[in-house]
């Protein structure tokens, strides 16, 4: 690739920045997104390319805290990816990942982390698939719950003015035990989470939020209905854009609040965690009609601190044998140990016990896909017998990875 600067934008170059990031994917943005945008942004986190002086390629980091097996560690959230149709397959957004990736590592983070447009993009950069996302429609008149039970507790509506206050406590007592979970910012809850421009809402309504509280335990739901009318019967499907919950009871009733909103026909639901509860909770699962997505995508930066971060469920000891053409200080053997459930990783010359690419170690990473499974697809090579059950006990964790929103 020849010709193409790469650095990050300059404050007057911000606009522009937007603008060919648009392009890259299609639409105009509008002035209103631009400028909310610039709240989230440390302009020494983005990158273009430049043709001359023409930006033909975007690209940048938010910084995120990633909850994992007992704390949660610094990671590096790629977004706004782009290149214009002018200046594909000429290499750019390879050189917008080198650059990148060699910056989170020089800063010092553990994990670069994404949403991928496309699940073919990333793994040639050593991104592997790291959590799922449950999709779920369910017609309105089948949302029942198996065990009949009384409300419990009260749901009131809440400005969105105001939720920038009520929401972040909840959202952030769920977020200390469910590994996958990114902090926000206050900004990030105002100019991102909370955001309702017209130009987002896709023909539907406003976003519309609902707090559940009883003795301690809360819940919330944020949601919008879109308008659509049958032959003069009510057919709007209700979108909800994210539910939270404290406890079992919580998610009970917050989700018995969203089933009970009048005139909807369908509730489209996404971003769920793979192992729902309401996969079990509804008398009819099957008509939640549950599918299931690539969710969070991660990249290991640096492997010793990731891996040195994390809780681990069995004290053992392993070898891996790391493959990583694009990240090379990541490639070669570690040693992973793990004491009191803490680990610690170094480099080693013993031999290895198993041998995979830093996609697949960072697949396994968040305790989401197991050594095993990795395996059965032919992923990882077992080099030393039982080492592949031996990793398992250590990564294993009680719930699937969540992470609750793209960004
Ligand atoms: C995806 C996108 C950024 C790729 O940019 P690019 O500069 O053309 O990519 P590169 O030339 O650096 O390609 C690097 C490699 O990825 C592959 N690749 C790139 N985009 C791909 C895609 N959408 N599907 C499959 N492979 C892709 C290339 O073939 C190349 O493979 P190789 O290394 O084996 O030769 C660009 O196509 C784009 O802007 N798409 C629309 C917006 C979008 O999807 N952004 C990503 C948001 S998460």
């Amino acid at each position: 690739m020849a010709g193409f600067e790469i650095r990050p934008a300059r404050t007057e170059e911000y606009d522009a920045y937007w603008r060919a990031r648009a392009a890259a994917e299609g639409f105009e943005p509008s002035a209103d997104g631009i400028a909310h945008w610039r709240h989230l942004l440390d302009l020494d986190r983005t990158l273009c390319a430049l043709d001359g002086a023409a930006i033909v390629g975007t690209a940048a980091d938010v910084p995120f805290r990633l909850t994992i097996p007992g704390g949660e560690i610094a990671a590096a959230g790629v977004t706004l990816v782009g290149v214009l149709p002018t200046h594909r397959r000429r290499g750019i957004l390879r050189e917008l990942m080198r650059r990148q990736l060699r910056d989170a590592h020089e800063r010092g983070d553990p994990v670069a982390i994404l949403y991928a447009s496309e699940a073919l993009i990333y793994p040639r950069f050593g991104y592997g698939v790291a959590s799922f996302d449950g999709w779920a429609a369910i017609e309105r008149d089948r949302a029942v719950f198996r065990d009949p039970s009384e409300p419990v507790g009260q749901t009131r509506l809440v400005p969105l003015g105001d939720a920038a206050n009520v929401l972040p406590p909840i959202y952030d007592r769920v977020r200390a035990v469910t590994t996958g979970m990114l902090s926000r910012t206050p900004a990030w809850w105002v100019h991102h989470r909370l955001r309702d421009l017209p130009h987002d809402r896709q023909g539907g309504g406003p976003k519309f939020c609902a707090v559940w509280e009883s003795d301690g335990e809360a819940a919330y739901a944020l949601y919008r209905v879109h308008d659509k009318w049958d032959e003069f019967i009510p057919a709007n499907p209700l979108e909800v854009i994210e539910v939270i919950a404290t406890s079992p009871l919580a998610q009970r009733e917050i989700w018995r609040f969203v089933f009970g909103i009048d005139l909807i026909r369908t509730i489209n639901a996404g971003f769920l965690a793979l192992d729902h509860p309401l996969t079990l909770l509804l008398a009819e699962p099957r008509r939640l009609r549950f599918t299931v997505n690539d969710g969070l995508w991660l990249r290991l930066v640096d492997i010793a601190a990731a891996l040195s971060a994390r809780r681990y469920a069995a004290d053992a000891a392993i070898v891996f044998e790391v493959v990583d053409t694009f990240c090379d200080w990541d490639a070669g053997r570690w040693q992973l140990e793990s004491q009191a459930s803490r680990g610690q990783a170094t480099r080693t010359t013993r031999q290895s016990d198993l041998r995979l690419t830093s996609e697949r170690l960072a697949s396994a990473y968040l305790g989401g896909i197991s050594f095993a499974r990795l395996a059965r697809a032919g992923w990882v090579e077992e080099v030393t017998p039982g080492a592949v059950a031996r990793a398992d006990m250590m990564f294993r964790i009680d719930h699937a990875p969540w992470c609750a929103e793209v960004f």
